[in-house]
């Protein structure tokens, strides 16, 4: 599913295929149907510095919807880092931007990861995963590795879909962000995305000290 045709030098099968091919396989850990859309993109990139070298890391970034703006917005500067755990997508992700650090690897692992690579603090985490699949403890357990690698004012930005904004996985991941972080400003609904979105910004994580452990965050997020 990855090749890339000869002839053209474009890849094969294109963008929405391939993501709706690996829907159908695992619908739950792919968690949309079609990449997000540029309007979606460019509401997720606004915390990444236009000036400087900042470290940013892309948790889920599928196809690379966000990939090639963030790329683009460093144009050059800082490093880049893509964090995938369906290795389809990782490959033609890898293959597409040789500038970027792309790992098949789980967003959990993400300490670890950025310790192989040498890579002490991120400024920005972009974050695509699909939040509604996971239970709390995975939830809790990705968050807390996000806010660990963060500098005291970093910035995370996640989205999700308009349609379950009130469901409790959404509330509860609403809650879990404002238990993690300092900072959380919800944007209006992005409509040109299919389908509509928005996007949680959230800035300058609170340390362990203020918040035990992945456990205790988990249970301040299903009780609030
Ligand atoms: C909703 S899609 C978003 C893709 C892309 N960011 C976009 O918006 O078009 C979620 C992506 O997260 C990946 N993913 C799911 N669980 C993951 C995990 N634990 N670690 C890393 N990536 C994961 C999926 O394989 C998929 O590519």
């Amino acid at each position: 599913m990855t090749s890339i045709d000869i002839a053209t030098g474009r890849d094969a099968v294109s963008d929405g295929k391939l993501f709706l091919h690996e829907f159908i396989r695992n619908p739950a850990r792919t968690g949309a149907f079609a990449p997000s859309s540029r309007h979606l993109a460019a509401a997720m990139i606004q915390p990444i510095p236009r000036q400087g070298d900042p470290v940013i890391v892309e948790l889920g970034p599928g196809t690379g919807s966000f990939t090639q703006h963030i790329e683009a917005r460093l144009a050059g500067r800082g490093h880049q880092v893509a964090v995938e755990v369906n290795p389809t997508l990782a490959a033609r992700l890898a293959a597409r931007h040789p500038r970027v650090d792309v790992l098949t690897a789980d967003a959990a692992q993400l300490p670890e990861i950025l310790a192989d690579l040498d890579v002490p603090h991120v400024d920005v985490v972009v974050c695509g995963l699909p939040w509604a699949a996971f239970n709390p403890a995975t939830q809790a357990e990705i968050l807390m590795a996000v806010n660990t690698v963060l500098t005291p004012e970093g910035a995370f930005t996640t989205f999700g879909y308009g349609m379950w904004r009130w469901t409790p996985a959404a509330r509860r991941m609403r809650n879990l962000l404002g238990e993690a972080f300092d900072e959380l400003v919800i944007s209006r609904t992005v409509t040109r995305n299919m389908p509509p979105a928005f996007v949680y910004y959230a800035r300058r994580p609170k340390r362990p000290a203020q918040r035990e452990d992945a456990a205790a965050l988990m249970t301040a997020a299903v009780g609030s």
